[in-house]
């Protein structure tokens, strides 16, 4: 696996790939890897011929300094987490070779952005879409694959991507989780073992509110019920618990859509966001 930091050293190696026919996969990162990560790893290690793997905490999408500042920075660990993979390319771009001095686009997507994370973050996925839109032009992916555990990221760069003609497939894989339930996330590392243990009652709470809408519940209650059970079990405050569609998020009550319920709520100053199919596609 070779390290590169520059765009042009990119090129020089994506040119070639495409040269020979072969499809280049990408899984973008901010890093402090874990299993989650890994698991587009491997999905993208199947899927595409050359894969790429970048590593890039990016100031855009953090609406709140002290969450930057407080992001872990692993490279070299991350590194060897990769090893066992069949990865061509880690790329840790500096700073420049993604906002060269006078950059001044601003990519930003309606709709889908609006709630959830977007209400709570405002700025947030127009620096994801922005980066990724860069990140996808840069490694000049086929294939880039995504965790479901952010669906709303996932379904805001499936619509640059189609908006934007970038050619390239997302790829939506699902969440990884410990043993408790938790969905794995780069954040999870702030919080101590009471914490952690605490925070397995979000993916039960979200399971149990799903199988009480199935059963045929009325959504209101089902979610008023989920939202005494988190705050019961210690979590708190909850930015969003909801039932959205999957293609455009909209809201609905209407369990014959697909739709998942998404929650984001607070433990001991950590935001953690999680969220279940509660009827498939
Ligand atoms: O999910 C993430 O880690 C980031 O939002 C991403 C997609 C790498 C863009 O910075």
């Amino acid at each position: 696996m070779k390290i590169v930091r520059t765009k042009s050293d990119l090129r020089g190696l994506t040119r070639g790939w495409r040269a020979a026919g072969e499809t280049i996969g990408v899984v973008p990162t901010m890093g402090a890897l874990h299993e989650g990560h890994l698991s587009l790893v491997s999905a993208a290690c199947e899927q595409a011929d050359r894969v790429i793997v970048t590593l890039f905490v990016n100031p855009k999408q953090f609406n709140n300094p002290e969450d930057l500042a407080k992001y872990p920075r692993t490279e070299e660990s991350d590194a060897r987490k990769l090893d066992p993979f069949d990865v061509d390319v880690f790329y840790v771009p500096e700073a420049t070779e993604i906002y060269p001095e006078g950059f001044a686009t601003n990519i930003s997507v309606n709709g889908v952005s609006d709630g959830l994370c977007g209400a709570n973050r405002p700025g947030h996925f127009d620096g994801v879409a922005t980066v990724v839109t860069k990140l996808l032009v840069q490694t000049d992916a086929d294939f880039a694959f995504f965790g479901e555990k952010d669906f709303q990221q996932v379904q805001v760069v499936r619509r640059v991507v189609e908006d934007l003609d970038l050619g390239c497939e997302i790829v939506g894989c699902p969440t990884v989780r410990e043993a408790s339930g938790l969905a794995l996330s780069s954040r999870n590392l702030r919080l101590d073992d009471a914490a952690r243990q605490k925070a397995s009652a979000i993916y039960a709470a979200l399971t149990d509110a799903t199988a009480m809408i199935t059963a045929g519940q009325q959504v209101s209650n089902v979610l008023d019920q989920t939202r005494d059970k988190l705050v019961k079990h210690g979590l708190g405050p909850i930015d969003y618990l909801e039932l959205r569609r999957e293609h455009d998020l909209a809201l609905t009550e209407d369990t014959r859509d697909p739709a998942r319920l998404f929650v984001a709520v607070w433990l001991d100053g950590v935001r953690l966001i999680d969220n279940v199919i509660v009827r498939d596609t």
